[in-house]
């Protein structure tokens, strides 16, 4: 949705607020240099707010004003080049760009492209795998929607058997989710789907565990990781898995429409590309990245967001982040008529939890909470899911959090 569409149906939905009042501006001035001091102030001071409060950074995470600025000079730059910098310069600027991930996320560069998103990486493994009739595939009913329906589209196509699980809310411990996936396969199955994080409710799943089990059966695991790349700290080459795809705008805070694929080097050759490509051997990672003519200021904006990133803190990033969550999560947990649908163990999530209130829809929860009390979440209303999905940014406030707090609980006793 365009930001013009976006305020006007904002505003035609009643939303009782002046249009000003969402299109005004709260940060200061915009800065392309950024040092952390440690005082999480001074971070909020690095974006440009509107006046509402944001708690639905899980879509995609907005950029500080030093990435966007540098986005810009990018932007700039490449139309002032025209096709000559695209001639002359896009291919040694992709390659050196692809050399830079793989060296922050501690991969080989051999096994690692930069796509335009999550669902591009993972639907070319899906997509490109060579699917024999009859073969098998299993996958929670809690993962993202576009590779459901990219599954869905094999079994059409190529006859192959999509079997479901649901992932429990409160997982006793990870041999239990280990379990649900390991008896769900057969001799035929050849590829488990798991999210490193489930984007509705932010429950993170023992990846390690279940790729070490599935490899005994022979079976491969794709990993979508949208939501967990500069998000909290691992190293995909941990965890085991042959394919891991993620997007870079939203933890990483890159301009929108970037996003990474690893591929697992023994892997690479039986993957079918997407979009033809001859100039790479079969066994090169690069034949799965021919998408033609690329914004490169989006790409060329990737290291700025490092920067800032490296600026913060990986360790830093994640602990404020599981910080924010427990210190809304912890106080409505216990409170009479919420419903909390995160695990409630520390190490099973980290910035995003999900909520909701007894008796009332998500999309009425949603609603009030915006209309009523300025603050802007999602409805999450699937897949056995039922609450607001709220997800804090290292710009968030405690003052913002107790707002909610109080929101939550007022709405709550009008229920
Ligand atoms: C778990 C998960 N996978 C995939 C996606 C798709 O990401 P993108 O639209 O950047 O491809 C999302 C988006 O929110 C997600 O939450």
């Amino acid at each position: 949705m365009k930001k013009r569409d976006f305020i006007k149906n904002m505003t035609m939905g009643g939303l009782a607020m002046p249009l000003g009042g969402l299109i005004k501006n709260m940060g200061t001035k915009p800065q392309k240099t950024f040092t952390f001091d440690g005082d999480w102030n001074n971070v909020r001071k690095a974006y440009q707010l509107r006046d509402y409060i944001n708690l639905e950074n899980g879509y995609y995470n907005i950029l500080p004003t030093h990435t966007l600025e540098h986005q810009i000079d990018q932007l700039r730059d490449l139309n002032d080049d025209g096709s000559y910098y695209m001639r002359k310069y896009m291919t040694s600027d992709r390659e050196a760009t692809r050399q830079t991930m793989a060296q922050f996320l501690q991969v080989p560069v051999e096994e690692l492209i930069i796509t335009r998103n999550t669902t591009e990486s993972l639907d070319t493994i899906i997509s490109g795998y060579p699917w024999q009739k009859g073969d098998e595939a299993i996958m929670a009913r809690q993962e993202y929607g576009s590779m459901l329906d990219m599954f869905k589209q094999q079994a059409r196509r190529f006859g192959i058997v999509n079997t479901m699980i649901d992932v429990p809310l409160h997982p006793e411990s990870d041999e239990a989710i280990v379990e649900l996936y390991e008896k769900a396969i057969t001799p035929r199955t050849k590829m488990i789907l798991v999210s490193h994080m489930i984007n509705i409710t932010g429950q993170i799943l023992p990846i390690r565990k279940i790729c070490d089990m599935a490899h005994k059966h022979g079976v491969k695991v794709l990993v979508d990781g949208a939501h967990a790349i500069a998000h909290f700290v691992f190293k995909i080459s941990d965890l085991n898995c042959d394919y891991y795809g993620a997007s870079l705008h939203k933890w990483l805070s890159v301009p929108l429409g970037a996003g990474i694929l690893y591929v697992k080097k023994e892997n690479i050759s039986e993957i079918w590309p997407l979009f033809g490509e001859t100039a790479y051997a079969d066994t090169d990672i690069r034949k799965l990245n021919h998408t033609g003519t690329m914004p490169m200021h989006i790409e060329n904006s990737i290291p700025f967001a490092i920067q800032f990133y490296n600026t913060i803190g990986a360790e830093r990033k994640e602990e404020r982040l599981r910080y924010l969550q427990r210190y809304w999560s912890d106080q409505l947990r216990t409170q009479k008529g919420f419903i909390i649908n995160t695990p409630e163990a520390k190490e099973r999530s980290c910035g995003i939890a999900n909520i909701g209130i007894e008796g009332m829809t998500p999309a009425s929860l949603a609603e009030k909470l915006m209309k009523d009390h300025k603050i802007w979440t999602v409805a999450i209303d699937s897949a056995g899911v039922k609450g607001c999905r709220i997800t804090p940014n290292v710009y968030t406030t405690t003052d913002e959090l107790d707002q909610f707090v109080k929101a939550m609980l007022t709405i709550q006793k009008n229920n």
